[in-house]
């Protein structure tokens, strides 16, 4: 194998704290090489160097041997370098094809043949396996399609070394899988590529090298088989990780929430919700299990008070709401992790303090005059006691959140969220993202959160989790439930079937 890149000694500094110290190493051609590495240590910062988006504040690149400079994301595209971010940059407004041929250089012109371009990026898309509607807005594809276009316009714009940032965090199993193929043909095809991975069964599978990163500065870089998960991850956190292993709470108690035959958009198969009745008690985990898309966003939506059901009722703390409005539900005691974090969790704008009290700022321990004169003080202080409790990896609570890394970021939402004193947790995958250590924390936080007596719905795409977290589960399929299960031995064949739709309801229906 030849080399294709080589970064040396390279430094990126932001102020006098360093993101990324003295780094150096090489990436072959062919080579699938991950970096690995938790929360905060430096991995997007070192690839957004190579992107273009960011200077190194010391050090040097060569590419093919030859010293290069990245000016741009522009220019690093010329230099066949392609990155798909960790927060997706397509433009929601326009369609897929429309943001794959976005400053494209052969489409420069006045007059650009797209009908050539169509044909081209259709050509390249079933290539590589990808199934992807070009004229569909990007409002309207599910996050694992919004993927596979970000890869496509890489490839399209000629990359010969493609870094995915975290590409695995919101795909199924299934997706999974189909990435990891397109992955080993690039491959083949001599092409690099730089992996982002906190799945430690993913990295061990897909990487020929890992080099691992710890407080922004390289520590080891490893072989294939040289090293096993938890050596990897006693290396990643710098001291040992003990497995866990979470009891089942079973007993009935009373309610929190209760859902009657609520239907929402029920002719949909993905956005929408057919005949929902649960109970949810005080005082147990619910498992969401199912492919995404299959209507846990309208579930949780519903119980959060953003949409209200067109059919069907829910009562809250045993009284019938009437008014759907998140700002009530938020007052009667409901938190909500969201599954989009930029979207709907944080305003990246403001700072950690701000968005940690974002939806208490009424209260009187933070403010006067209900909302009127905030309590500078008090809030930064219970910040900084947030930031200790939950690791966030900062250097101040008066950062904008914009600046935290990935897996910070979302530990701020989590912070807020748990911390609410809610009745009722509506949390959608609230591990996305976050690296094992903060994993663990996670979930043992949600865990006291079900021991206090707070009824949590867990909706998570990560099956593992629902099995390890959860008293009971239920199987959504197309908007309907397809089976309820306990958590204690779940039958694991089961539910894996009912979330393809062949569960229980299907062969009751046979029957019939
Ligand atoms: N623009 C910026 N201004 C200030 N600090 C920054 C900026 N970008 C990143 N940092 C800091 O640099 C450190 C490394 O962040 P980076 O995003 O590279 O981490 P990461 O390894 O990708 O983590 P994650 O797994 O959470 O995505 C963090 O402490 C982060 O707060
Ligand atoms: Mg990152």
């Amino acid at each position: 194998m030849s080399e294709l890149l080589r970064i040396d000694h390279i430094s990126k500094r932001f102020g006098d704290f360093y993101a990324n110290r003295d780094i150096s190493l090489t990436f072959e051609e062919g080579e699938i090489h991950t970096l690995l590495g938790e929360n905060g240590a430096g991995k997007s910062t070192l690839m957004n160097i190579l992107a273009g988006l960011y200077q190194p504040s010391e050090g040097k690149i060569f590419l093919r041997g030859k010293e290069v400079r990245i000016e741009s994301p522009s220019q690093a595209v010329n230099l066949g370098i392609g990155m798909v971010h960790q927060h997706f940059m397509l433009v929601d407004a326009m369609t897929v094809f429309e943001n794959i041929i976005l400053g494209d250089r052969k489409a420069g012109g006045i007059f650009i043949d797209r009908e050539a371009r169509r044909r081209e990026i259709e050509e390249l898309a079933s290539k590589y396996g990808f199934q992807v509607q070009l004229d569909r807005q990007i409002t309207e594809i599910s996050v694992g399609e919004q993927q596979r276009v970000e890869i496509l316009k890489a490839l399209y714009r000629g990359a010969g070394l493609l870094i995915l940032d975290e590409p695995t965090a919101a795909l199924t199993d299934i997706e999974v899988e189909g990435l990891f193929q397109v992955i080993e043909r690039l491959k083949k095809e001599g092409k690099s590529i730089i992996f982002i991975s906190h799945k430690m069964r993913e990295v061990l599978h897909i990487s020929d090298r890992i080099t691992i990163l710890r407080q922004g500065e390289a520590v080891r870089t490893v072989g294939r088989g040289e090293m096993d998960a938890q050596q990897l991850a006693n290396l990643m956190i710098g001291r040992e990780l003990s497995e866990s292993h979470y009891g089942k709470h079973t007993e009935n108690k009373k309610t929190v929430a209760v859902l009657e035959h609520v239907s929402y958009h029920k002719k949909s198969r993905h956005n929408g919700l057919s005949d929902i009745s649960m109970n949810i008690h005080a005082g147990e985990i619910i498992g969401i299990a199912g492919v995404d898309g299959n209507g846990q966003t309208q579930l949780a939506q519903l119980l959060t008070g953003v949409i209200r059901p067109e059919e069907g009722t829910l009562d809250l703390k045993e009284t019938r709401v009437a008014a759907f409005d998140p700002l009530l539900f938020i007052r009667k005691g409901t938190a909500h992790v969201p599954e989009d974090r930029n979207l709907q969790g944080l305003l990246s704008d403001m700072s950690i303090a701000d968005n940690i009290v974002l939806k208490r700022t009424e209260s009187p321990r933070f403010s006067a005059g209900n909302g009127l004169f905030l309590k500078k003080r008090a809030i930064s202080e219970y910040a900084r006691e947030m930031v200790e409790k939950y690791d966030i990896r900062c250097r101040s609570v008066d950062q904008d959140v914009r600046s935290l890394s990935g897996g910070n970021q979302q530990k701020v939402i989590l912070a807020r969220e748990l911390e609410s004193g809610p009745d009722l947790l509506v949390v959608a995958h609230p591990t996305r993202g976050l690296d094992i250590g903060a994993t663990r924390f996670v979930r043992d936080q949600m865990i006291s959160a079900r021991d206090r007596g707070v009824g949590v719905v867990l909706i998570s795409a990560d099956f593992d989790e629902i099995l390890e977290m959860s008293d009971r589960i239920l199987v959504l399929f197309e908007g309907k439930i397809m089976g309820e299960y306990s958590g204690v031995n779940p039958p694991i064949k089961e539910i894996s079937l009912a979330m393809t739709g062949k569960g229980e309801e299907g062969r009751q229906n046979e029957k019939k």
